[in-house]
C-alpha cells in the first residue's frame, strides 16, 4: 500500500516537473487591452455616484450585466446557458469532450455600493482566457467551463445550488434587491422547480479555479504580484432582534426605559471587543442595524441587527458566537430587553487543493511573477465548489487593501498578471489531468 502511494506520488511529481518545463516556455498571453476594456464596460451596469457599482443580485443592473456577460461569452466562442439555479455557464469545446471540464469563473453581483473589481476581475478574466485559447487555436484536451455564479455576495447562493442545494428557508431569505432568493432565481432565468438538475456530481469538474482581487492589503503592502490561496474562511451570519418597549421619549424617566437601541449599542461594542480581544485572526462584525419605530421622540422598542463571524476554523467561529451570546444575555438583563439570534448563513471554511495550488504557483513562476501562499479572509464560491472538485484561487493586489467599497482598485497590470496566471494554470491542469486519464 505504502509502496503504491510512493510510486504514484513519485509519478505525479515527475509529470508535474516535466509539464512545468514544457509550459515555462509557452508564450501564450491574454489580451490586456481587451480585458481591461471589458472590465470598464461591465462597470457601467449599476454604476453609482461614488464611482463604484451597486449591482446587487437580481436587480435590473444585475440582469443587464448578465446579458452583457453572455454576449461576451458567445463572442469568445462558447455555448452559453443558464442553469436551473440561475448561474451562467459557458462551455468551450475541448479535443475530447467526454473528459470532465476544467472550470474557471467568478461572480458579477456586488454588495450595495461596492467596487468595480470584486468578482468582475475573475469573471472578465475567465472569459478572456477562453477567448485567448480560441483565437490562438489552442484547443484544450478537456472542455473549458466559464461559470458566472449568481448572488455570491448574498451568501454563495449560486454555487450552493450546484453542490448542497438550497433549503426552503434559504429560498425564502430576502436578498439586498428586495426579492427573495426564490423570486430572484426566477427573475434571472433559473427554474425553481428544477433546482435539483443544477446539482453537480462529485468530480463532475476536473477542478475549479478562481481569480480574485485579494480584498486585503498583504500583496499590496509586500509589493507582491500573486497570492496563491491556501484556505478560505468560514462565515456565519445571524439576524439579531433586540426587543425593548417603545414609549414616550419625553415622559419616561431614564431609569424606567427598556430602550432596544441602547441595548443594541452595547451589543455592537461587545461584538467588536470580543472579536478584537480574543487571541487569533477571527473577525466579528455588526454591519446592519435598524431601529423601530424610528422617531426622535419615541424610545426605540425594537432593533433589527446582524452578526457576522469569520475564521479559518469553524470551531473558533462557534466559540466566539457563544461568548457574544452570553454577553448579550447580560446586556439584556441590565437593560430590560431581550435578544434573539436567528442564523441565516453558514459557509464552512475550506482548504484549497494542494495540486491546483502548486499549478498556480508554478504558473506564476513561469511568468516571472512574485507569489506568496496566503489565506483568504473573504468568502468565495470556490469554497462551495470544494464539495465536488479540487479548487484553487489566485489573488492579485488590492490597492491599500480596500474592498467592498467604490474605492476598491487593482491596476490593469496586476489584472493582466492574474489573468495570465489563470490561463497558464488552466494549461497546466489540462496537460496534467489528460496524462492521468
Ligand atoms: C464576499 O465578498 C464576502 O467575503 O463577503
Ligand atoms: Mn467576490
Ligand atoms: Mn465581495
Amino acid at each position: 500500500m505504502n509502496q503504491q502511494i510512493n510510486h504514484s506520488s513519485i509519478k505525479l511529481i515527475i509529470i508535474c516537473f516535466l509539464f512545468s518545463i514544457i509550459s515555462a516556455n509557452n508564450p501564450l498571453r491574454i489580451n490586456n487591452n481587451r480585458l481591461n476594456k471589458h472590465l470598464s464596460e461591465l462597470s457601467k451596469f449599476g454604476n453609482n455616484e461614488f464611482g463604484g457599482v451597486s449591482r446587487v443580485a437580481y436587480s435590473d443592473a444585475d440582469l443587464n450585466g448578465r446579458e452583457f456577460v453572455m454576449k461576451l461569452m458567445k463572442t469568445a466562442g462558447m455555448d452559453v446557458h443558464i442553469d436551473a439555479g440561475g448561474n451562467i455557464i459557458g462551455t468551450l469545446a475541448g479535443k475530447n469532450n467526454d473528459l470532465p471540464p476544467i472550470a474557471i469563473g467568478s461572480h458579477i453581483d456586488s454588495v450595495p455600493e461596492g467596487g468595480n473589481f470584486d468578482g468582475n476581475v475573475g469573471s472578465m478574466s475567465a472569459i478572456e482566457v477562453a477567448q485567448t485559447l480560441r483565437e490562438s487555436k489552442h484547443t484544450l484536451n478537456h472542455p473549458l467551463i466559464v461559470v458566472i455564479f449568481q448572488n455570491e455576495e448574498g451568501g454563495l447562493f449560486g454555487s450552493k445550488v450546484m453542490t448542497s442545494g438550497l433549503t426552503e428557508l434559504e429560498l425564502e431569505l430576502q436578498s439586498s434587491s428586495g426579492y427573495s432568493i426564490r423570486k430572484g432565481i426566477q427573475r434571472i432565468g433559473g427554474n425553481i422547480d428544477q433546482l435539483e438538475k443544477a446539482k453537480l456530481k462529485k468530480n463532475e469538474w476536473v477542478a475549479y479555479v478562481e481569480l480574485h482581487i485579494e480584498q486585503g492589503g498583504i500583496l499590496y503592502n509586500e509589493n507582491l504580484d500573486i497570492g496563491v490561496v491556501q484556505g478560505i474562511v468560514g462565515i456565519k451570519q445571524w439576524d439579531v432582534m433586540v426587543k425593548g418597549f417603545a414609549n414616550h421619549a419625553g415622559t419616561t424617566p431614564m431609569d424606567q426605559r427598556r430602550d432596544a437601541l441602547y441595548a443594541a449599542a452595547q451589543y455592537v461594542q461587545a461584538v467588536h471587543e470580543i472579536g478584537k480581544n480574543t487571541p487569533g485572526k477571527q473577525v466579528a462584525t455588526v454591519g446592519k442595524i435598524k431601529s423601530f419605530p424610528g422617531a426622535p421622540n419615541v424610545i426605540p422598542g425594537m432593533v433589527n441587527a446582524s452578526l457576522e463571524i469569520r475564521d479559518l476554523d469553524g470551531k473558533k467561529i462557534n466559540s466566539i458566537y457563544k461568548n457574544i451570546k452570553s454577553s448579550s444575555e447580560n446586556i439584556a438583563k441590565n437593560t430590560g430587553t431581550e435578544f434573539k439570534f436567528k442564523q441565516t448563513i453558514n459557509i464552512i471554511p475550506e482548504p484549497t487543493n494542494r495540486r491546483v495550488s502548486w499549478a498556480i504557483n508554478q504558473a506564476a513562476q513561469d511568468l516571472q511573477l512574485s507569489s506568496k501562499f496566503m489565506p483568504s479572509g473573504a468568502g468565495h464560491d470556490a469554497q462551495e465548489m470544494a464539495v465536488i472538485c479540487p479548487i484553487g484561487m489566485i489573488f492579485i493586489p488590492s490597492k491599500e487593501g480596500i474592498s467592498h467599497s467604490p474605492k476598491e482598485y487593482s491596476s490593469p497590470k496586476d489584472i493582466a498578471n492574474g489573468a495570465n496566471v489563470l490561463l497558464h494554470t488552466v494549461l497546466k491542469l489540462d496537460e496534467q489531468y489528460s496524462e492521468e486519464n
